[in-house]
């Protein structure tokens, strides 16, 4: 029988699956919130989430490309419908920051794994995934504040989405 892989332990295999399943549904829900938000008239807030979709992307390719460098085939999971009504921009916002601190605890239980088994091929990829997070949660933390400080009224949020177009 072939040899699951050299470098990739059961373990871990199963971690970046769930890397490239989590990174999926993620796009899935930021492109739900795009819709919505569109559809309400949030064009800026509505591109933007449409970027967030397409990183996610990224994200899971960074996943399958680990596998398949290690010659395993990546799964293409079916994956879970995300919510589709989403009340208000705030509401999207406070959503996705709470998404993101759940994803972060993923990406830092891969870093765990891989540190765990001295696997440094993934601890790095570990350490990536890492990095982004802190980028996005700043992006959405910096987002709740600005709500905290100056309210969430609509010529305020209509303000935001202006800005938004250019994020
Ligand atoms: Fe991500
Ligand atoms: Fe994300």
């Amino acid at each position: 029988m072939k040899k699951q892989s050299d470098f990739l332990s059961k373990t871990i295999v199963d971690l970046l699956n769930y890397r490239i399943e989590q990174e999926e549904f993620s796009s899935r829900l930021y492109l739900s919130m795009s819709l919505w938000l569109t559809n309400k008239g949030f064009q800026g807030a509505g591109k933007l989430f449409k970027k967030f979709s397409d990183e996610e992307l990224i994200h899971a390719d960074k996943a399958k490309e680990m596998l398949l460098a290690n010659g395993l085939q990546p799964i293409t999971p079916a994956l879970e419908k995300p919510e589709q009504d989403f009340k208000s921009l705030p509401k999207v916002i406070e959503m996705s920051f709470e998404h993101e601190k759940e994803i972060t605890r993923q990406c830092n239980d891969l870093t765990k794994a891989a540190f765990k088994e001295d696997n440094f091929m993934v601890v790095e990829l570990g350490l990536w995934y890492a990095k982004e997070q802190a980028e996005e949660l700043d992006k959405f933390q910096n987002l709740i504040d600005r709500f905290e400080t100056f309210g969430t009224e609509l010529d305020l949020l209509r303000e935001l989405d202006d800005e938004m177009k250019e994020m």
